[in-house]
């Protein structure tokens, strides 16, 4: 049998011949693809801006820099992530405080971030970084009011959801990434997740300030606006330290390609999550889907008791299942740092079960038959 891995990209004709019309212009970089990137997926959340960068771990570390975070600065986020999350904060020289996770949503926890922040005095800490873990909406509303209360900033790691949605108290619909309850979204390009650029991320913003600070960051914190006139055409200006975090037109062209795939894509999804929804209904505990959130379904989490035996049995069957997150100050790095005692028991408890199942718009339904019934296989011993 073929092998069924957890997630992969789906790339078609139409997506290579954008490559290759690309590759056969006269930009390969800094051209017009990259632009027009931006502008579609700025339409496509719902924000005003995008700066398309190399990564998302490049879109995060900007994001901080953005918003002014300096040394020593405290920051807040989820165990339950992958570590770029937290990393972002340490390349500022920052300190990563972890608040735990809802054992239900498996999201941070408004409730445990409120008790962290209220047990300090204001201005101890800076921001906010929720997760839309496994594609499912942090509903901002709460994080927001909180946020604007204690002089807090709100980045919104949305690398695994675009295309999500939740909807706030008035009713609304609000698109991941779209900037109206966070003040930067970041997502990612990477393979796995639903747009495939091979390496990629955007940054997007409702706030020209912060949209013109992450373009410089961006690349070197240089500009060459408005100095042409008065200088010559040659003319630029190193404003910032900044870094090459560029995509490039060839990726581009393929997220533009991509993106307006996306819908369809996260549609396919949740077709899967129904189908593993109903077979596991009472045999496995999975993700709650808190009313009026549409989950971009990333991934697909079950718990179960022996994960480590049903990781194994489904690899000996072909079937590569995959773990996330392992909590990220459990890894050696964070554990060196000191923060290897902490207690955040809903995240270990969660961690200790979890096992994502493949889930990807290209899976076959015959597929998924065979993936549910080895794991039903397996819980009904
Ligand atoms: C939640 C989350 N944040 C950030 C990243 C970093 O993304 P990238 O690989 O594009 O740097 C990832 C990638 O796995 C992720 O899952």
């Amino acid at each position: 049998m073929k092998a069924i891995p957890y997630g992969r990209q789906s790339i078609d004709q139409q997506d290579i011949d954008a490559v290759v019309s690309t590759l056969q212009a006269d930009f390969l970089t800094q051209g017009p693809k990259v632009s027009e990137f931006e502008e579609k997926f700025a339409e496509y959340v719902g924000s005003k801006y995008a700066v398309a960068v190399n990564n998302a771990t490049s879109g995060l570390h900007i994001s901080v820099l953005a918003l002014n975070l300096k040394k020593e600065d405290k920051v807040i986020t989820t165990p339950i992530t992958f570590a770029a999350s937290a990393n972002c904060i340490r390349y500022a020289g920052a300190e990563v405080w972890f608040a735990d996770i809802d054992p239900n949503t498996y999201l941070l926890s408004l409730e445990s971030v409120r008790e962290l922040v209220e047990s300090k005095p204001k201005g101890f800490f800076k921001g906010i970084i929720p997760v839309d873990f496994a594609g499912l909406p942090v509903s901002l509303e709460g994080f927001r009011e909180l946020a604007n209360k204690h002089d807090l900033w709100v980045i919104e790691d949305a690398c695994h959801a675009p295309g999500g949605y939740f909807t706030d108290s008035k009713g609304v619909k609000q698109r991941c990434g779209n900037g109206n309850y966070a003040d930067i979204g970041v997502f990612s390009f990477h393979p796995v997740k639903h747009i495939a650029c091979g390496e990629g991320g955007m940054v997007t913003t409702n706030s020209e300030t912060l949209y013109k600070k992450l373009s410089l960051l961006r690349s070197h914190g240089i500009t060459k606006e408005n100095m042409r006139e008065n200088h010559g055409g040659w003319f630029y200006e190193m404003q910032e330290l900044g870094f090459n975090y560029r995509l490039t037109d060839i990726q581009s062209a393929l997220g533009i390609s991509q993106l307006a795939k996306n819908d369809a894509g996260v549609i396919r999804r949740n077709e899967i999550s129904k189908a593993y929804k109903k077979a596991f209904q009472n045999k496995a505990k999975f993700q709650d889907l808190p009313k009026g959130s549409y989950n971009a379904h990333h991934l697909f989490v079950i718990e179960v008791d022996d994960r480590k035996e049903l990781y194994d049995y489904l690899r000996e069957h072909n079937i590569f299942a995959q773990i996330h997150y392992i909590p990220v100050h459990k890894l050696p790095y964070y554990k060196e740092i000191g923060y290897g005692s902490l207690d955040l028991s809903n995240s270990e408890n969660y961690y200790s079960k979890c096992i994502s199942l493949p889930m990807y718009p290209a899976l076959k339904e015959e597929e998924q038959k065979i993936v549910i019934n080895k794991v039903l296989n397996f819980i009904d011993g």
